[in-house]
């Protein structure tokens, strides 16, 4: 273990409070941890001095300007960078970034009008780019193979790495690779539904570290039909993008690689088998961070781009009342109509669009926004100041769209089976599904583009699946109904432990090679992965 990232683990041990174990106490307690199952990852504890909640400006991630606009589509270049940023008050913190910046640059574009963007690989190991919750033909969308070689990297798609136990790199040649050398096209039509998606790194076996590094950033779908519904807008639309980390005593982010150069050996180390936690919340970028807002509606964009955490959010008044949060869409857009949470439970890669109204809460006065799954400094998340009246003219349709695809069990041509479950990889811990580890060269799931069907998906543990380029709907967990929070067209569902949902699926769009996976970075990376075929 590296020094200056001892680790807590007060759930699974039982230590309350803020204290953390020293390095050297967690090896042992990571030797106690190694006889069970890991049920939720370690949390990597920082070595910096960590700032003060609710100081730090919330900041708005750049929206990216295009190269060019012709012909019916946009331009843009990205540049896959090293840069350094003051993520925390005078910590000066080297990144991999998307243009030099931490979320990466906003895109934002119109349903129907297709974006290019020319990515160019200026970091030291491979990368892919994936645009989560676009529907992509099959050659832009990112298959963990399909990488782009940095300048100097030898040919082969893949390099063999040395590890052993769970460490064993599962890249094994795959005819079917495309790989380019330094840059590289990603054609999105965006033909679908106005929604928040997010770009990230999805390269096989290192995905977990390069999101952590920094390789993430938002792109906004929009419509006229969601224009005209009179929402929330400009200043008074916030993208959130909500992330753990942890600071090593050098600044850098604290990972718990077993090769840190992200060149050959890929995992973590033992504690960190079930996910790594960070205890620094990041909103776009900055640590507990506070925004000034008018006493009015607002309309929140949240993602959760936190590789394994999982957050139950509510917003507390300083006078201890929780706000409603109406939700109006999913990952995948607006809902028919309206849901209002008082606590919205969000797992890595969904995403929230929910409107909150601070126009009854007294002028000078905070709002904050509360993770109730944290514990001492991560039970914070962002608070709001609200700072002034101010008039307000948006609405909350009843209605919110009628474009809401009505897919009925009876529809389904096959119901398929997938457990979500540990066990053995190369003779180490692993994540799999139906039992395999991922293999890019095995056919999991074969299906005729149209064709609908249910899947049923049934953890161990805590598990957010993911399904690249269709929008699902969930119809039961464990028998009963959907949650309030599983409305509408989803991309990502939270399977929570020992449960078993159902959802219903068109694959419509692309025939082509495609993927679903546990949105559990490192349990991705640990081969929780499958084929998605649509012929
Ligand atoms: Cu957000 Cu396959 O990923
Ligand atoms: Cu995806
Ligand atoms: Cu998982």
């Amino acid at each position: 273990m590296p020094e200056g990232r001892g680790v807590t683990r007060r759930r699974m041990l039982g230590i309350g409070g803020a204290l953390g174990l020293t390095a050297a106490s967690g090896l042992s307690a990571s030797a106690a941890l190694a006889r069970r199952p890991p049920i939720t990852g370690a949390e990597l504890r920082s070595a910096v001095t960590l700032p003060p909640p609710f100081q730090t400006p919330l900041p708005i991630p750049a929206v990216l300007k295009p190269v060019s606009t012709s012909g019916g589509g946009d331009h843009y270049r990205i540049t896959q960078r090293e840069a350094r940023a003051e993520l925390l008050p005078g910590v000066t913190t080297p990144l991999w970034t998307y243009e030099g910046s931490f979320p990466g640059p906003t895109i934002e574009s119109r349903r129907g009008r297709a974006v290019t963007v020319t990515h160019r690989n200026e970091l030291p190991v491979p990368t892919v780019v994936h645009l989560h919750g676009g529907r992509t033909p099959a050659a832009s969308d990112g298959y963990p193979t399909d990488l782009v070689l940095p300048a100097g990297w030898p040919d082969a798609p893949s390099r063999p790495g040395h590890g052993s136990g769970h460490g064993a790199p599962h890249v094994m040649h795959d005819p079917r690779a495309v790989v380019t050398r330094l840059t590289r096209d990603y054609t999105f039509p965006l033909d679908q539904r106005a929604t928040l998606l997010w770009y990230h790194d999805h390269r096989m076996d290192f995905t977990a570290p390069a999101i952590w590094r920094g390789l993430a950033g938002l792109h906004i779908v929009r419509d006229d039909a969601e224009a005209a519904l009179g929402l929330p807008a400009g200043p008074r639309e916030l993208p959130l993008m909500i992330a753990d980390r942890a600071f090593a005593a050098d600044g850098s982010l604290a990972y718990p690689s077993l090769d840190p150069t992200l060149r050959e050996r890929p995992g973590v180390h033992e504690p960190y088998l079930g996910g790594v936690l960070g205890d620094v919340i990041l909103v776009n970028g900055a640590p507990w961070p506070v925004h000034e807002a008018d006493a009015a509606r607002y309309r929140l964009r949240i993602l959760n781009a936190s590789n394994a955490r999982h957050y139950e959010l509510e917003a507390v008044t300083d006078d201890g009342r929780r706000l409603d949060l109406v939700q109006i869409g999913a990952d995948q857009g607006l809902l028919a109509t309206p849901v209002t949470h008082r606590l919205l439970p969000i797992a890595p890669a969904e995403r929230y669009d929910v409107i909150i109204d601070f126009s009854d809460v007294p002028i000078g006065s905070r709002v904050r926004l509360l993770n109730r799954l944290g514990s001492g400094r991560t039970r914070e998340v962002m608070a709001f100041r609200v700072a002034r009246r101010a008039a307000d003219d948006s609405t909350i349709p009843r209605t919110l769209a009628t474009d809401l695809p009505a897919w009925r069990r009876t529809d389904a041509v096959r119901v398929r089976d997938f457990s979500f479950r540990a066990g053995r990889l190369h003779g180490g811990h692993g994540w799999l599904i139906g039992g395999l580890p991922f293999d890019p060269a095995r056919s999991d799931v074969t299906t005729r583009l149209g064709d609908v069907e249910v899947w049923r998906l049934i953890a161990d543990v805590h598990h957010p699946i993911h399904l690249h380029l269709v929008g699902f709907q969930v119809l039961s967990r464990s028998g009963r109904p959907p949650l309030p929070h599983d409305a509408g067209l989803k991309d990502t569902i939270s399977l929570r432990p020992g449960e078993a949902a159902e959802i219903i699926t068109r694959f419509d769009g692309y025939r082509g090679r495609y993927l679903f996976h546990c949105h559990n970075a490192e349990h991705e990376d640990m081969a929780m992965m499958a084929n998605l075929e649509i012929i």
